[in-house]
C-alpha cells in the first residue's frame, strides 16, 4: 500500500518546473538568462493600498476574521461588480479566499463527485485540470484553435458537453494567450449553456482589467442574466493591482454555493490574511487610474513583443487583446535542427534548446494543452524583452 494517497497519483507535476528549475540552474552557473515565464506584473502594488495596510495593523487589525471575508471587503467586491460587470450581488453571494487560487479549488471541492465532467478550452491556466482532479473530477479539454485566435467556438463547446459535465471553466483575457472574447463571442458560448441547463459556469476574470486597443472587457452572466443563478464569477486583487503576493481573491455566485465554499475554507485555511483583507478593500474602493498608465505601458510591451516575434523565422503570433502574455506558434520551426545541434521535434524541444542556447526561458505550449507554441510573459521591462526578442530572432534563423 503506498503511504502516498491515490488522489495525488491523479495529478502530474507541473510542466512549468522543469524549465524554471532550468532556468535558475543556468543562472547559478553564471549563464545570461532572460525569464519570460513571470505570472505576475512588474510593477509595486500602488503606495495607498500599502498604507491601508499599514494603517490596519496600527489599528490593531490583527485577529482572525470571519472566514470568507469581512463585511467591508464583501461590500466593496458588490460595488465593483456593479460600477464594473453591472452585476447585482449581496455580500452573502461573496466569498474572499487566499488568492483566486483558493477560490477555484473551493469551488471545485465544493461540487465535483467522482465521474463529474468539467469543460477546459486549450490552452488553460496550468492548475485548471489538476485541481478539478485533485477535486475528484474528470477534466475534459476543449481545444480552441490558432485559426481563432485560440478562442473556444460554440461547436467545439457543444460537442464538449455531455450529460456528465458539471462546469465550464471559462478565463478571458487568457492566460496562457492573452485571447480575451467580445460581447458576441461570449453570447456565442452563452447561447450553448442555456441549452443545457445542468451545466454551471466558473469565469475567472482575474485579467478583467487588463484589457487593450479600447477593448471592453464583459464577462458570462453580464451576457446572459439567464446564467446568473448558475454562474460563479471569479476574480481577485493579484493582477490588476500588482498584489500577488497579498493573496486576496474573491467570487460571487448563489448562496448554497458560497456557504459551501466557506464550509472548506473553514476546515482548512479560515480566513485570508486580515491585513491583506483591508487592502483590498482600498485597492476596490480607491482611485484605479494607475489601471490605464499601467495598461498604457503593457500595450506597448504587447506590440514590442508581437511585431518582433512575426519577424523571427517560423514563428507566428497572434496579437491578443489582453493580459500580459502572447502565445506565437512555432509550427514552421518543428523538424529543424538549432545552431547548437538540438533536433526540434517539438515545443518542449524547442524551449529547451532556446533556454540552453540563448538564455531565453520561455514556457513550451503543451504545459497550457495546445502545441506547438510557446508563452511569453511580457511583465519585464522593455530592454529585456528586446534583447530577449532578437535572441529567439538569431536562434529562429540559425535553424536549418
Ligand atoms: C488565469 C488565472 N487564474 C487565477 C490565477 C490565480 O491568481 P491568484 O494569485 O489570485 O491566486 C492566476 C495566476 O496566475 C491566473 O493566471
Amino acid at each position: 500500500m503506498s503511504f502516498l494517497s491515490d488522489t495525488l497519483a491523479r495529478v502530474k507535476p507541473s510542466p512549468t518546473i522543469a524549465v524554471t528549475t532550468k532556468a535558475a540552474e543556468l543562472k547559478a552557473a553564471g549563464k545570461d538568462v532572460i525569464g519570460l515565464g513571470a505570472g505576475e506584473p512588474d510593477f509595486d502594488t500602488p503606495q495607498n493600498i500599502k498604507d491601508a495596510a499599514v494603517a490596519a495593523i496600527a489599528a490593531g487589525k490583527t485577529k482572525y476574521t470571519a472566514v470568507d471575508g469581512i463585511p467591508e471587503l464583501k461590500q466593496a467586491i458588490c460595488a465593483k461588480l456593479k460600477r464594473d460587470n453591472n452585476l447585482d450581488y449581496t455580500p452573502a453571494q461573496v466569498s474572499v479566499g487566499t488568492g483566486g487560487k483558493q477560490i477555484l479549488y473551493n469551488a471545485l471541492m465544493a461540487t465535483l463527485n467522482p465521474g463529474d465532467e468539467v469543460v477546459i478550452p486549450a490552452p488553460f491556466w496550468v492548475s485548471y485540470p489538476d485541481m478539478v482532479l485533485l477535486a475528484g473530477g474528470e477534466p475534459v479539454i476543449a481545444e480552441a484553435s490558432s485559426q481563432t485566435a485560440y478562442k473556444l467556438t460554440a461547436d467545439q463547446l457543444e460537442a464538449a458537453i455531455t450529460p456528465k459535465t458539471k462546469w465550464l471553466i471559462f478565463n478571458s483575457p487568457s492566460n496562457p494567450t492573452g485571447a480575451a472574447y467580445s460581447w458576441d463571442e461570449l453570447k456565442a458560448l452563452t447561447d450553448v449553456l442555456l441549452r443545457h441547463p445542468h451545466v454551471w459556469v466558473m469565469t475567472d476574470d482575474m485579467y478583467e482589467h487588463l484589457v487593450y486597443d479600447d477593448f471592453k472587457f464583459c464577462t458570462p452572466a453580464e451576457v446572459e442574466p439567464q446564467l446568473y443563478d448558475r454562474t460563479l464569477t471569479v476574480n481577485g486583487v493579484s493582477k490588476a493591482y500588482a498584489m500577488t503576493g497579498w493573496r486576496i481573491g474573491y467570487a460571487a455566485g448563489p448562496v448554497p454555493l458560497i456557504k459551501a465554499m466557506g464550509k472548506i475554507q473553514s476546515q482548512s485555511t479560515s480566513n485570508p490574511c486580515t491585513i491583506s483583507q483591508w487592502a483590498a478593500v482600498e485597492a476596490l474602493n480607491g482611485p484605479q487610474d494607475f489601471i490605464q498608465d499601467n495598461n498604457a505601458i503593457f500595450q506597448r510591451r504587447r506590440d514590442l513583443v508581437v511585431s518582433m516575434l512575426n519577424a523571427a523565422e517560423g514563428v507566428t503570433c497572434p496579437t491578443p487583446e489582453g493580459a500580459f502574455y502572447v502565445y506565437p506558434s512555432v509550427a514552421g520551426c518543428i523538424g529543424k535542427t538549432s545552431a547548437g545541434g538540438a533536433k526540434i521535434v517539438d515545443d518542449e524541444a524547442f524551449a529547451t534548446a532556446l533556454l540552453e542556447e540563448t538564455g531565453v526561458a520561455v514556457v513550451f505550449g503543451a504545459a497550457f494543452g495546445l502545441s506547438p507554441c510557446f508563452r511569453v510573459s511580457y511583465a519585464t521591462s522593455d530592454a529585456a524583452l528586446t534583447e530577449a526578442c532578437t535572441r529567439i530572432q538569431t536562434f529562429c534563423a540559425g535553424l536549418s
